[in-house]
């Protein structure tokens, strides 16, 4: 394969202007990459990163690339390429990258293969497709495997499918999907290195599943639809970090919002924080906007469809595109969608009710728009990196499990955003410090 893979290297230049404007907003990760300029932490090691390509990830890899990682990147969803990125990776910084807006199953796995074939010592994931596709190699479950991919790795020997798995010491997953693949992967006991799941560390999923998927799940809907949310019912399946956001959000800009939830505790949460909660069967006979952003699978389905009024828009914030039951919508379709706006697919169902279908049902944020803004990716790819440095470091202590980001590497990349922002806190007292820490003192 060659060196890269991407749509158009004439648009570099673009590409790195946008680059440049998203690292205004990253002075965390700034700092970050300064020290690894100084120290290179990652020398010598071959990292395969499978995230999302865009300006803040673009950052992120000029980062590990000064710590001295030598880098290949791919894609980690077919549609969330930012075209002009991938070629300034290229053109500006010699990343090999493998990523094509709108790429189909086939390339995008033919682009995991690229990320396979650098022979990783360490995994940067976002939603484990590419650890996944390395152990299901490793173990010859080939059934498990996108057609082509199992046609190239059937074609190589035992010792070079073993080979591939043992030079990794470990890696990093980026979201809460992947995390609860590799958690499932460690209780089936078929996890072969150490991983930092990233979505855990606080300064990850409170502020960028909340504020950055609450702020550009609303951006992807508006960009593609453009829409007037005040006065809409506005429809949130699933009330975790980033259905949280979303609602939000989605109030602000004066949206009626409902919520959906499977969880009790959440949905009670729901309820106190002033939505109206109500199971989707519901929901889908009010509702004009629906989002699902649960990580599950067919949370709208056929039954939903059926219900849904005529001219419903339907988008997901979720990490796979399985949230929305899409082919059970084609079934009860007359003929092909229209594609009626960029990212908008509309559905006549035999009944004649229009359904528009956002961005065939990927994350939206970074299908019809470019994904979280950077302050918040700031602190996610601090993490990145930091948890990287610290897995070149101490891999050779760790167990095959997944563990959390370590809680001092999260506490100061706060301390550090907070510096960034200028914004000073107190610092506890040694009386404090001593009160806060005893019993005996009370009424
Ligand atoms: N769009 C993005 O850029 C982006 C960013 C971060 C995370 N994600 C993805 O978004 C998804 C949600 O992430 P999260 O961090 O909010 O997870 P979370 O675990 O905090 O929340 C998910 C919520 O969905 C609920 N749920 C599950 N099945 C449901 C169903 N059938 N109907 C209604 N609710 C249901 C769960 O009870 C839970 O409260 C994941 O797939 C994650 O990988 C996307």
């Amino acid at each position: 394969m060659s060196d890269y893979d991407i749509k158009d290297i004439n648009q570099a230049e673009g590409g790195r202007r946008r680059m440049d404007w998203a690292e205004r907003e990253m002075p965390v990760l700034r700092q970050i990459r300064e020290r690894f300029r100084k120290e290179k932490p990652l020398k010598g090691l071959r990292v395969s990163a499978c995230l999302h390509v865009t300006t803040e990830t673009a950052n992120l890899m000029v980062a590990l690339q000064e710590g001295g990682a030598d880098i290949v990147l791919t894609a980690s969803n077919p549609l969330s390429t930012q075209d002009d990125v991938a070629a300034a990776l290229v053109n500006q910084f010699e990343i090999p990258t493998f990523a094509i807006k709108g790429e189909d199953k086939v390339t995008y796995f033919k682009h995991i293969r690229a990320a396979l074939e650098h022979k990783p010592h360490m995994t940067m994931d976002d939603g484990a497709d590419l650890v996944s596709s390395l152990f299901f190699i490793e173990m010859g479950r080939f059934e498990k495997l996108e057609p082509s991919l199992a046609s190239w790795a059937k074609g190589l020997s035992d010792d070079e499918r073993k080979e591939m798995l043992k030079n990794v010491i470990g890696g990093t997953e980026e979201t809460t999907t992947g995390v609860i693949r590799l958690k499932a992967m460690e209780a089936d006991k078929v996890l072969k290195f150490p991983v930092i799941a990233v979505n855990d560390a606080l300064t990850k999923h409170l502020f960028d599943n909340r504020y950055g998927t609450g702020q550009s799940t609303i951006d992807g809907i508006i960009r593609a639809t453009n829409v007037l949310l005040a006065g809409k019912n506005f429809v949130v399946a699933g009330y975790g970090w980033c259905g949280r956001g979303l609602a939000s959000r989605a109030r602000g800009m004066g949206a009626q919002v409902i919520v959906t939830e499977t969880d009790p505790m959440k949905a009670l949460e729901a309820v106190m924080d002033g939505y109206q909660v109500m199971s989707m069967g519901e929901a889908v006979k009010i509702g004009d906007i629906f989002c699902t952003v649960t990580g599950d699978i067919n949370v709208l389905d056929g039954q939903h469809f059926k219900a849904m009024k005529d001219g419903a828009i339907v988008a997901n914030s979720g990490h796979f595109n399985v949230e929305i039951n899409i082919p059970a919508l084609e079934k009860m379709s007359k003929g092909k969608p229209a594609l009626v706006r960029p990212f908008v697919e509309q559905y006549i169902t035999t009944d004649g009710r229009k359904i528009n279908i956002l961005g065939e049902g990927r994350l939206i944020n970074l299908a019809s728009a470019e994904g979280h803004p950077a302050s918040v990716m700031d602190m996610s790819f601090a993490n990145q990196a930091l948890s990287a440095e610290y897995m070149a470091k101490n891999a050779d202590k760790l167990e095959k499990k997944v563990y959390s980001v370590p809680e001092d590497i999260d506490k100061e990349i706060a301390r550090l955003k907070l510096e960034a922002m200028g914004v000073k806190i107190d610092i506890l007292t040694p009386e404090q410090v001593k009160y806060l820490g005893s019993w005996e003192e009370g009424t």
